[in-house]
């Protein structure tokens, strides 16, 4: 959702804004922006990708050294040059960009109405920006007082960056419920939505909490509290390096996390498994804690929740626990019974997902401990869980998951074998079999990598024209039929359903034609063959079928071509299973000339409801 960068230094803004928004493009792109100060401060912005923005002032020279930009996935006023940020006040006192959704914008547009402020956009933003003008000239005690009182009157979340006209050299930042991190290097002050942005100039960042504000100077940045009070804040080293956020010869970004997964997947077992021993004491997760929970919720949005439907049958069949998963936006407004003693787990990437933070917050408000799978350090899911095991997948930029899907996966089995083994649930022997065979999953993941990935792009070229995918399977094999399905129409806009294989006779069955495609996730052996006579129902219906199943089944008497992978435990195939799928829909999108890392109407992280 929008993605909000500022720099105030002695470096030229205009190139480092740009550079930096390029890195967030992935957060929307349906417009950009800059501002830039040099005596006044200029606004340009330009409709569509950030190469709009560029090729509109790629010949004006604009020398100052502090600005703002932001590129846009809108949610108030269509995607247009007049909505973009940049907005402007009245009479150009304050310039604004935003990230997040003011909730209350028409109750405050008519009070500013009253004191005839005018509005040229359809945006909340622009609202947002003149009450700060508002409250700035009303009270005229400094920015930090109108950006205070305008905290305390607007309702929804938000991300800022401000200029204010009479203070050339400064900027305002302020956040609620939305990401925002600021760093810091000899050659001045940056603000962005998220690290990969301003990864390449420094890994030194300051974490600005909710209802805080900051003032960025070119060499220092002081924070203030609701009550306008200093606080004082540390700097952080964050580990992830540049060159991980940048494609390093891949075309996508998509590809090259798809390729990235053997080596985070091993870079997460190890940070969990050492000397054949599971270790999760870093997280605050303790045997006896982990021993005392009754119950376990899981919840999360997309893929995250794919990867919850996954641990939910793992945890379940191993630890004996009752396990629950569920979508965060659902669960968030059913107000939902929750037994003390449970443990409640949220999978999210970015750690920043509205609708996660929100059921976060619910959980805790019921006296429920939380626990976050979290890949982005410092997020607000991570800053918030009472314990946190990180996935370290690294920056993940494409806009459709994977890397962070597999290690996301890799740390349910290992929580999953823990309190199975912690709770007597599995045996010594298990448990080590378990470590073993978690410890095999990079290599075999690379296997698929480099022996399937050809064939895959094959036949992916032959299905670009279709309208139609059907994902099928049982147990696990359904919870990964939901993320092959995901994963095809998000990137390749093919219409595409999981279906429980089980559950097709009862209505689905009646739209496969002759040639639909139907993939059929077969690795649970004790259910192989209900799979399989699914199939050979919607194959005698005239569906094309492709297969993903382990080596030692024959499925050639269904199947019209088959992606054989490796063996490994029951447990653990989804994260086999999901690698082909990966390629298929990267693949398709490709020979479709789609833009695969950033597919049109969605934003990396969703930081609205
Ligand atoms: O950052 P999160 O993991 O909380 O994001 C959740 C979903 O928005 C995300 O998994 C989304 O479904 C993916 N882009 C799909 O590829």
């Amino acid at each position: 959702m929008c993605g909000i960068v500022g720099y105030n230094g002695t470096k030229r803004a205009v190139d480092i804004l740009l550079d930096s928004l390029s890195k967030l493009e992935y957060r929307g792109y349906d417009s950009a922006g800059i501002a830039i100060r040099d005596k006044d401060i200029e606004v340009f912005k330009s409709k569509g990708k950030l190469a709009n923005l560029k090729e509109k002032i790629e010949n004006i020279e604009l020398k100052g050294t502090v600005g703002i930009g932001h590129t846009r996935w809108a949610t108030h006023g269509e995607p247009s040059e007049n909505n973009a940020h940049p907005h402007i006040s009245n009479d150009g006192s304050v310039t604004l960009v935003h990230n997040g959704i003011i909730e209350n914008y028409q109750e405050l547009i008519l009070k500013l109405e009253k004191h005839n402020y005018k509005f040229y956009s359809d945006t909340d933003t622009e609202v947002l920006t003149n009450i700060i003008d508002y409250y700035y000239k009303k009270y005229k005690m400094g920015p930090i007082d109108a950006i205070n009182r305008t905290m305390v009157r607007v309702r929804g979340s938000y991300a800022i960056a401000v200029m204010f006209k009479d203070y050339p050299d400064e900027i305002w930042v302020a956040r609620k419920d939305s990401p925002m991190i600021i760093g810091q290097n000899k050659d001045g002050v940056y603000v962005a939505s998220d690290v990969p942005a301003i990864l390449k100039y420094t890994n030194k960042v300051y974490y600005i909490d909710n209802l805080e504000a900051a003032c960025l100077k070119k060499d220092q940045v002081i924070f203030y509290d609701l009550n306008g009070d200093v606080i004082k804040k540390e700097l952080t080293c964050i580990k992830w390096d540049a060159e991980a956020a940048e494609k390093e010869g891949y075309e996508h970004f998509m590809i090259k996390e798809i390729n990235e997964q053997p080596d985070v997947i091993k870079k997460t077992i190890n940070s969990y498994i050492q000397d054949n021993k599971i270790d999760l004491a870093r997280s605050g997760l303790t045997e006896d804690i982990l021993k005392s929970f009754k119950q376990i919720y899981i919840i999360a949005c997309g893929s995250a929740y794919h990867v919850g439907v996954c641990a939910q049958y793992i945890l379940e069949d191993l630890t004996r626990l009752p396990v629950r998963v569920e979508i965060a936006s659902e669960f968030r407004y059913r107000n939902p019974l929750l037994d003390k003693k449970g443990l409640a787990i949220i999978i999210s990437q970015s750690g920043e997902t509205a609708d996660s933070l929100a059921a976060l917050r619910e959980c805790k408000k019921q006296g429920v401990k939380t626990l976050g799978i979290i890949n982005v350090v410092g997020s607000s899911i991570a800053r918030e869980a009472d314990y946190v095991l990180y996935t370290l997948a690294g920056p993940e930029i494409a806009v459709a998951t994977t890397k962070a899907f597999s290690t996301q996966l890799i740390v349910s089995y290992i929580l999953a074998t823990e309190i199975a083994h912690i709770k007597r649930k599995i045996n010594k022997k298990t448990y080590l079999e378990l470590i073993k065979e978690i410890q095999t999953l990079p290599d075999k993941t690379k296997n698929i990598l480099d022996n399937l990935t050809k064939s895959i792009q094959k036949i992916a070229n032959k299905f670009s024209y279709i309208h139609d995918a059907f994902y099928i399977g049982r147990n696990l094999d359904y919870a990964i039929s939901l993320e092959g399905s995901l994963k095809l129409k998000e990137v390749s806009y093919i219409h595409s359903e999981a279906y429980a294989a089980g559950e097709l006779k009862h209505g689905t069955i009646s739209l496969i034609e002759d040639n639909t495609l139907v993939i059929g996730i077969i690795t649970q052996k004790e259910i192989y063959e209900k799979t399989i006579s699914n199939l050979v129902e919607v194959k005698s219906r005239g569906a094309y079928i492709i297969t993903v199943n382990p080596n030692d089944l024959d499925v050639s008497k269904v199947s019209n071509f088959t992606i054989n992978i490796p063996e490994t435990n029951k447990y653990f195939y989804p994260s086999l299973t999901v690698i082909p799928l990966q390629l298929l829909s990267y693949y398709i999108t490709v020979s479709k000339g789609l833009d695969v890392d950033k597919p049109r109407n969605l934003a990396k992280s969703v930081t609205v409801e």
